[in-house]
């Protein structure tokens, strides 16, 4: 399995998503509420560029009269004729145990790491002579594992 970075975790806020090619797959990454997720940039309907669709919520089942809204920003909706899938599993919601698109496991690395030298408990293994500095890194990097 491959490891890719495709962006700063800023990059790719809560609601939005990015489409890189990678092994020559074109393959979108979607932040949902802050958690990752990737899919195939490619219906298995008939071929659209499934990732530049609308994300949207669902409305759920309920009695008749009421509008349950829910799953907002979870769904994924094809451009070319409307199929619906769930971002997080890329099943569709029509047919989920048979159609599906392919996902990639996503992981973020390098998030909001620190050191500091002259604080904590590293402060004895330090020669007193020795001036350090704190270190941050402010913001992770997104890596697709295919
Ligand atoms: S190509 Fe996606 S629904 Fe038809």
């Amino acid at each position: 399995m491959g490891r890719h970075i495709v962006g700063s975790v800023s990059e790719v806020p809560p609601g939005g998503r990015k489409i890189v090619e990678v092994e020559g797959r074109s393959i979108g990454v979607f932040n949902v509420h802050g958690t990752f997720f990737a899919l195939r940039n490619r219906c298995p309907h008939e071929g659209a560029p499934l990732c530049l669709g609308l994300v949207k919520g669902l409305t759920m089942p309920s009695m008749p009269g009421e509008y349950v809204w829910a799953r907002d920003g979870e769904i994924l909706r094809c451009p070319w004729h409307g199929w619906e899938f769930d971002i997080l599993t890329g099943r569709t919601i029509c047919d989920p145990e048979r159609i599906r698109v392919k996902t990639y496991p996503v992981t973020v690395d390098g998030a909001e790491e620190s050191a500091e030298g002259t604080d904590g408990d590293h402060e004895s293994s330090i020669p007193p002579s020795v001036e350090t500095f704190p270190v941050t890194t402010e913001e992770g990097v997104i890596v697709l594992h295919l």
